[in-house]
Order: C-alpha cells, then sequence, then structure tokens
C-alpha cells in the first residue's frame, strides 16, 4: 500500500470509531439532555489540544455472545490536552458504547491515562456516563474497578483529581469520584447511587425515584457527595476551568499567579458586620471585601453551609478561605461542617495554598442527634486537618470565638502563623448569656430581681471577658486591628510566610479521625 492509501485507510478506521454506538445511540443520548463524550472533551479542552489514546482499542470478551459485538474504543475515550494552555489528562465515558459499562479494556484505558497524570503531575478530569460494571465480563470488571480505585488513592495528595458525574455513575463506581478531589455534577443529568430505585424498592421495600436517591441535588445538598452544581453541561464545563486556575498542577508546585486586583467597592467591610453582636451577616462577604476583584470559587455552596469554604485570591496569590457562617446555624462546627472544612484544608495543605480562616462561632453543636451521628470524631478533623496543616495559615477573629471553637478554627495553640483579632472579638470559654447563668447563679437566684441581676451579671462578664482583650495580653493574639486593616496585613503576613519551613516528626502517614 502507498503512505497515501494507508492513510485514507487510517483515516478509514478512524471515522468509524468516531461514531462511537452509532446513529441510534447518540440520537438517544441527546433525547436524555446529554452531549456524547467527544462534545464533553472539546468542550471542556482548549480548541484543537485534544489528542486520542487507544482509539482502535477493542474489548475481548467471548462470554453471552461478545465476540459478535464491536464495541468502539470499548466504551471510553482517553487523551490528552490542555485548558487555558497548561495539559491535563482526561478521560470520558461513552453511554452510546454498551452503556459506558466498564469491563476489563474499558478499565485498561482509564487506568493508563491515569498513570500518565501521575507520572506527568498534571490533574485528571474523569467524565463518569456509565451502567456500571460490564456484567457479561463478570471478575474483569471488578478487577478494573480495583485497578480504578488504587490509583485513586495513589494519585490522592499528588495531583488534582476531577470527577465530572454526566450520567448514571451506579455501583461500586461511585468509589472513583469518591476518592477525588472534586465531584462536579449537574441538574437532571447526574445520577450517582451504590444501589438503583430497583434494588432498594426489592431489600427495602421503599419506593423512590432515581433523582431522589441520587440526583444532582441530592449530592450537593444533602449528602455532601458533590462539590459543584450545574444547571447544565456547558456551566459544568466553566466551573472546571475556573477552579482549575486557581489549584497548582501538582504538590510539587504553587498554583499560577494572576496580576493582583482590589476588591470591589461594593464590598466594604465596615458595612458587612452589624452593631448588635447578635445580628446574623453573610461571611461570603466579608471575603469578597478582601479577595482580588472579591471573586471567590465557593466549594460545597449548598452543603453544610454554616461553613463556607473556597478559593480566591489576594495580591494574585490563590487562598483557601474557611469562614463560619454566621446566618447559618450562628456558623457553629457540627459533623458535616466539620467533614466539609477538614477536607478542604488537607487539599490546601496538600497543593501547597495558604489558608485563611475568618472565625465566628459560638462552638460546636450539642444535642443527641449530633453525639448519635459522632460529633466528636467529625469534629476532631477539624482540629486534625489545621494542626497537620504546613502552609502559611492566617486567622481573623472577627466575633466569636466560644469554647472548642475557639481553639479548632485554627488557633495559635494549632499552629496558626498570625492570629489577628477584630475589636468586636469576643474570645471566651462560652457566650456571656450562659457564662454568666453558671458562674454567678447564686446572686442572681438571690436577688430580689433575678432578671435584671442576670442581665448586670451578663454585662459585667462580657465586659471583662468578652473582648479580645485578654487574649492579646497573653500573645494568643498577635494583634488587635482594624476591620479596614484586613485585606493589608493578610497580605502582608501571606508575603511574610512565602518560605515557611516546618519539621514534623517522621511517621509513615498520620491516623486521622474517619
Ligand atoms: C453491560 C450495560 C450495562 C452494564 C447498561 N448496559 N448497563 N451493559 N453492563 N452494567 C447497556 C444496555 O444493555 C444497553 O445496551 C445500553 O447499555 C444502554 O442501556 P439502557 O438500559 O438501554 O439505557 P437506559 O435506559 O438509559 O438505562 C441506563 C441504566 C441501566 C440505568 C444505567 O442500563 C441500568 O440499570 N444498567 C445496569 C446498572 C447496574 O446495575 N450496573 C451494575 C452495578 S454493580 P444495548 O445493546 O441494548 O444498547 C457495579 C459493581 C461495581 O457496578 C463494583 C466495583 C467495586
Amino acid at each position: 500500500m502507498s503512505l497515501k492509501r494507508n492513510v485514507l485507510d487510517l483515516r478509514k478506521r478512524k471515522e468509524i470509531v468516531l461514531q462511537g454506538g452509532g446513529e441510534e445511540a447518540i440520537k438517544k443520548q441527546a433525547a436524555m439532555g446529554k452531549l456524547t463524550a467527544r462534545e464533553r472533551i472539546e468542550a471542556i479542552l482548549d480548541k484543537d489540544s485534544f489528542h486520542e489514546y487507544d482509539m482502535f482499542v477493542e474489548h475481548q470478551s467471548k462470554d453471552f455472545d461478545m465476540d459478535k459485538k464491536v464495541l468502539h474504543g470499548d466504551g471510553v475515550i482517553i487523551g490528552t490536552g490542555t485548558i487555558y494552555g497548561e495539559p491535563v489528562c482526561i478521560y470520558a465515558q461513552d453511554f452510546t458504547v454498551a452503556g459506558g459499562s466498564l469491563g476489563l479494556m474499558h478499565a485498561r484505558k482509564i487506568t493508563k491515562i491515569m498513570d500518565h497524570a501521575l507520572k506527568m503531575r498534571v490533574p485528571l478530569i474523569g467524565i463518569n456516563d456509565s451502567g456500571g460494571a460490564r456484567i457479561q465480563e463478570g471478575v474483569d470488571s471488578l478487577a478494573g474497578y480495583g485497578e480504578i480505585f488504587f490509583r485513586n488513592t495513589q494519585a490522592s495528595g499528588v495531583i488534582p483529581q476531577l470527577s465530572v458525574i454526566l450520567g448514571p455513575c451506579a455501583g461500586g463506581a461511585v468509589y472513583s469520584p469518591a476518592l477525588t478531589d472534586f465531584v462536579f455534577v449537574v441538574d437532571n443529568i447526574s445520577k450517582m447511587f451504590i444501589t438503583g430505585p430497583e434494588v432498594v424498592k426489592t431489600v427495602l421495600g421503599e419506593v423512590v425515584t432515581m433523582e431522589e436517591l441520587g440526583g444532582a441535588r441530592v449530592h450537593s445538598e444533602i449528602s455532601g457527595n458533590a462539590h459543584f452544581f450545574a444547571h447544565s453541561e456547558y456551566e459544568c464545563f466553566e466551573q472546571i476551568k475556573k477552579l482549575l486556575t486557581f489549584i497548582p498542577w501538582s504538590n510539587e508546585a504553587k498554583a499560577k499567579p494572576f496580576p493582583s486586583k482590589p476588591p470591589r467597592p461594593e464590598y466594604k467591610i465596615e458595612k458587612i458586620i452589624p452593631s448588635d453582636p447578635t445580628q446574623p451577616y453573610d461571611v461570603r462577604d466579608v471575603i469578597r471585601a478582601v479577595a482580588d476583584d472579591s471573586d471567590f470559587l465557593e466549594i460545597q455552596q449548598e452543603f453544610a453551609k454554616n461553613i463556607v469554604v473556597g478559593f480566591g485570591r489576594i495580591d494574585g496569590e490563590t487562598i483557601g478561605f474557611v469562614a463560619n457562617q454566621p446566618s447559618v446555624l450562628a456558623g457553629v462546627l457540627d459533623c458535616d461542617s466539620s467533614d466539609k472544612a477538614g477536607r478542604f484544608i488537607r487539599f490546601c495543605d496538600a497543593f501547597n495554598i495558604p489558608i485563611v480562616t475568618f472565625e465566628d462561632m459560638p462552638g460546636y453543636l450539642p444535642g443527641v442527634e449530633q453525639e448519635y451521628m459522632g460529633v466528636i470524631r467529625h469534629g476532631a478533623k477539624v482540629l486534625y486537618a489545621y494542626s497537620e496543616a504546613t502552609v502559611p495559615k492566617i486567622t481573623v477573629i472577627l466575633r466569636k470565638a466560644y469554647g472548642g471553637g475557639y481553639i479548632a478554627m485554627n488557633s495559635r495553640h494549632l499552629k496558626a502563623d498570625f492570629m489577628f483579632a477584630w475589636p468586636t472579638a469576643e474570645i471566651a470559654v462560652m457566650g456571656p448569656e450562659g457564662a454568666a447563668n453558671i458562674i454567678f447563679k447564686k446572686e442572681i437566684m438571690a436577688a430580689e430581681n433575678p432578671e435584671e441581676m442576670r442581665k448586670i451579671k451578663v454585662a459585667e462578664y462580657r465586659e471583662k471577658f468578652a473582648n479580645p482583650y485578654v487574649a492579646a495580653s497573653k500573645g494568643y493574639i498577635d494583634s488587635v486591628i482594624e476591620p479596614e486593616e484586613t485585606r493589608k496585613i493578610l497580605k502582608h503576613s501571606i508575603e511574610v510566610s512565602s518560605n515557611k519551613s516546618v519539621l514534623t516528626p517522621a511517621k509513615k502517614h498520620g491516623i486521622p479521625p474517619f
């Protein structure tokens, strides 16, 4: 064959594979409101940057008449490309080919691109749209999942791993996303569950729709399995690209710096905090008032809203913000918010991102339900994550810092590098009301007007202890600062910490509370 004929033959072969599961299956995919795997890859990556590998891989299964079936690319597309000019590894399961089900060769393709991502130290993006383990391939499919989970774990903390759920992700398949750093879901398209509605009905007698069981909203608002919720696939792709601007390509790199920009004028710190200390406010406005261009990418926006986590920049450098949200449950730490904060802090620490903490909270949430759910072990995750983190750690106490909350939210005692407090800060074992009721109980009960006496004692306690100056007098707080100075002081603290070096005891790994 001449070179020209060889090339034409290659093109013809490629053309066939590019048809995926064929016209009918592609139509069905579109009818479900879904893009095809190839359209998804194209939309995420820079134009014409995708290079595909293993295009001609075929399944090798013979059982159940499988030897008569051609599955193009074995139902998954893998390759490399760029996003904003930076290289990434990507795979996308092709639901039009045998429902994107995972057999031996399909898994081998995924693990090949995972190995590349880890070796080359570039982020991995996995698009899940699959009926799960390919039933006809039996234990080979289970083996495939195991190989993927192992690699997800090996790559954890080395390269960022993003999972995008754009269709079903059922059974054991859910554990790959669960092992990765960020999970993206799209309304009415993503479906994630361990067992589907049919099994739930058979085993438990519960009737539930797929959407109710594992839809995008469920995982964004209730289970906390998803980190980003979008209304459309294209919105989801923008979220992926935006996230990648904030994070480094590996644990050996720093996030790319951007030109510094001042916060937008509508976010003025002095206008955010109400003068009445019992009134709530939205702590995200405080973050926006210090962040470059007031740009804040919130993570798990709809889950455990009593804590806010996400990325912004100060003077062009990526910062991980952790902030109690006084407008939700007064910003308490409970099981879910502790999980959310702990995981985010560990991501920032693994990927060299300084952490700024804004604190305003009355402590851990009490009650039978929380105790039964394990607020002790969940809450310990925050203590563990902050204590373990060696990236620059800066805390600003805005208002309340009571009890366990004071310690947990990156206190000096967990080795914060810089501790600042606004003059509105109240640092004490508990709030003035609770404290006065306990320590002045006898005086209050003996008074002619107990209610009046209680008010006097609460005021006395507030005056004496509920302020930042007792902690400042002991050196637990480095500076009491004016709120308007916050961005300037944060910027300086981050500059000063840029060569931070800490020695930690040699160990194989710690055993964080689960
Ligand atoms: C082989 C599969 C498949 C699977 C779907 N297909 N899932 N083939 N193994 N797991 C095939 C179908 O036979 C069909 O092929 C095509 O994909 C499209 O599927 P449909 O059912 O027509 O699509 P739809 O109606 O949209 O329903 C999608 C679905 C459903 C909800 C995902 O297919 C389904 O329930 N599949 C099984 C899900 C499941 O139970 N998976 C196993 C989970 S256990 P044709 O040729 O007709 O087009 C698991 C264990 C892993 O994954 C453990 C790891 C530790």
